[in-house]
């Protein structure tokens, strides 16, 4: 696992940028792998920003999302699918038959996670897969307890996930069950860039730092992994 200390926010979505933009570059057709939640919105706004003027990024690439909850329309503000419309889809030159997220309203789940992994390896698996870190060390939706092989899956938020989440909620309840790559889906992809910013993810920063791996802390998990790179600001590293 490699580390880099960026100073804060800005410094690590710049980094961020341009490491998915290299990989666009270096392969046109590169099939990513994209969280949502806070942390990675700078990195974003800094791809659309390049992106605008540059050249057509995204023409050939493929996205799946790592993540969505379960029950909500997917035009809902507090869906992932609004939330990549938003901050990145609408804004550059991707094919929307590229972008994949799971669909938290499908009639059967369990078939839908299959279809998503099927989609994933007919794409020919993920090349470059960024990831947001949960205080509690989850990575994607995969709380504390999920083992380290799994699949996408069906997955209940914990209380303390749920509550994380509530700003994107404003006043309605954050749902209670989210579909989710596994670990397992995670660990297949080529290269992982996992990033974390502020004093909030300190201690799991901490955590992870150790190298001990346990099923208790889904990130720890990266440690299997040949190419992981982890960015943290030096709020989230101090
Ligand atoms: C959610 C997402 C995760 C993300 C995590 C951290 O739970 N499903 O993929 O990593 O939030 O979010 P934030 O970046 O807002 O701290």
């Amino acid at each position: 696992m490699n580390w880099e200390t960026l100073p804060d926010y800005p410094a690590l979505s710049a980094r961020a940028a341009s490491l998915l933009l290299d990989g666009i570059r270096h392969d046109p057709k590169l099939v990513l792998g994209l969280p949502t939640g806070s942390t990675p919105v700078g990195m974003y706004d800094r791809v659309v920003g390049e992106c605008k003027s540059a050249y057509h990024c995204f023409r050939e690439v493929v996205a799946f999302n790592l993540d969505e909850y379960v029950g909500i329309p997917r035009d809902h503000p507090g869906s992932y699918f609004s939330f990549m419309q938003q901050h990145l889809f609408k804004h550059v030159d991707i094919d929307e038959k590229n972008t994949f997220i799971p669909n938290g309203r499908a009639p059967d789940l369990k078939v839908e996670a299959e279809r998503y992994e099927r989609a994933i390896r007919n794409a020919g698996s993920l090349g470059l897969t960024f990831l947001g870190l949960g205080s509690n060390g989850h990575i994607a939706f995969n709380e504390p307890g999920t083992p380290f092989d799994s699949r996408t899956h069906v997955v209940a938020l914990s209380e303390s996930t749920r509550r994380a989440n509530a700003a994107f909620f404003l006043d309605q309840p954050v749902p209670t069950h989210a579909i989710t790559m596994g670990i397992g889906t995670i660990l297949e992809s080529r290269s992982i860039v996992l990033l974390a910013s502020g004093a909030k993810k300190r201690d799991a920063i901490a955590r992870l730092r150790t190298g001990e791996q346990s099923v208790d802390f889904p990130a720890s998990a990266l440690w299997s992994h040949p190419d992981v790179l982890v960015l943290v600001d030096e709020a989230a590293a101090a």
